[in-house]
């Protein structure tokens, strides 16, 4: 039996949604230590566009299946194959072709995930739950009484920053552009939501007082990194994970002479494939019991088909989105 296999491809870099293309293709069951597995929803995420544009850690040889991450029901095993059954919803973990109905893959390429955790949540799950966690975890020490910031709050690591967060018992203050986001991410669960301004910077140290502030998490960069910087405490850490703003980090010589504070860097795709299989495993069943439980949240803006790729990518670059726009690979254009 062969499959009817739809997979937007790359053929060149250049305008996000110009870039992309759906081709079709047939493909065969899976052989020897092989699963097959039926993409069901994928989310279109900064690291999606910034591949289409060319600009990214890595890039894949062209033509390309492109895709981050997604997630799906594993329909078929080949011979030898143990740990894996037909019916198990899996999220691809180390695969970079995931906007494809059917990825052909062995069983540590995957990572199986709660069946009854909906399609259109589980597919957000590998990237951002997973970097808000070690931000949180990753040699960033907070005391239980200290707090700390980050900006681009309503992003989808912003939200499971807040979730992971409240989790470990420590306090954020969320800085936002939008003021329409500061009641929503209040009722997530941040304890200060501010304006993205130094208005807001002010009305956040009112209200945190003399507490330790020992994290800064910067999605933006620019005037917003240094706003994060400028209310650690001494000695604390600054780490860039996002680049929103495409503005570069120009970081005053007094940050690091009188205040000592620690910048650093941080990419999920290092710890992927560094990392030990049983502490991924462990980290990825917890985000899971923290998104199935409504802790966390992961907001949706919109869902598309895969005939409509373009129409999906220029949505996910626009601004002011009220989540991620995912692809419903359930459905085709006669649906
Ligand atoms: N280092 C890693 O391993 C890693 C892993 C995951 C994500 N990331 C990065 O983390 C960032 C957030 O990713 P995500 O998927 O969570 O984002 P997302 O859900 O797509 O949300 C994008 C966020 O960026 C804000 N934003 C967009 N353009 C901006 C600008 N010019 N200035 C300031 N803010 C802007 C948006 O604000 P509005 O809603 O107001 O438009 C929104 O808060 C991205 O840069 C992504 O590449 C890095």
């Amino acid at each position: 039996m062969l499959y009817n296999n739809r997979k937007i491809i790359l053929e060149k870099y250049g305008e996000p949604w110009t870039a992309a293309s759906l081709k079709s293709e047939s493909i065969s069951p899976p052989t020897k230590g092989e699963i097959l597995v039926k993409t069901s929803f994928v989310p279109i995420n900064p690291a999606d566009i910034n591949i289409l544009e060319g600009r990214y850690g890595t890039l894949p040889a062209l033509p390309a299946t492109i895709g981050t991450e997604g997630s799906g029901e594993v329909i078929a095993t080949g011979p030898d194959v143990a740990e894996i059954r037909e019916g198990d919803q899996v999220l691809y973990l180390s695969r970079t072709d995931c906007w494809q109905d059917y990825v052909s893959c062995t069983a540590k390429q995957v990572i199986k995930i709660p069946k009854n955790l909906p399609g259109k949540f589980a597919c957000m799950l590998k990237i951002n739950p997973a970097t808000a966690w070690l931000l949180l975890h990753q040699g960033n020490s907070i005391l239980p009484e200290g707090w700390i910031i980050q900006n681009a709050a309503n992003s989808g690591v912003g939200h499971a920053v807040i979730a992971i967060a409240r989790k470990l018992g420590v306090r954020t203050v969320n800085f936002v552009r939008r003021k329409e986001l500061i009641k929503p991410l209040l009722g997530a669960g941040g304890n200060i939501v501010v304006m993205d301004n130094d208005e807001g910077k002010n009305a956040a140290i009112e209200q945190i007082g003399d507490a330790p502030v020992e994290l800064a998490l910067n999605a933006v960069g620019g005037e917003s990194a240094l706003r994060i910087m400028s209310m650690l405490s001494e000695g604390g850490t600054h780490v860039t994970y996002g680049a929103m703003g495409k503005r570069p980090l120009k970081v005053p010589n007094s940050m690091l002479i009188f205040k000592n504070l620690k910048l650093k860097g941080m990419w999920l795709t290092k710890w992927l494939k560094s990392a030990d299989p049983r502490e991924i495993k462990e980290v990825y069943d917890l985000l899971s019991e923290l998104l199935l439980s409504g802790q966390m949240l992961q907001p949706i803006d919109s869902v598309y088909s895969p005939e409509n790729i373009s129409l999906a990518i220029k949505r996910a670059t626009e601004n002011s989105r009220s989540g991620k726009v995912l692809l419903d690979f359930r459905l085709n254009v006669s649906q």
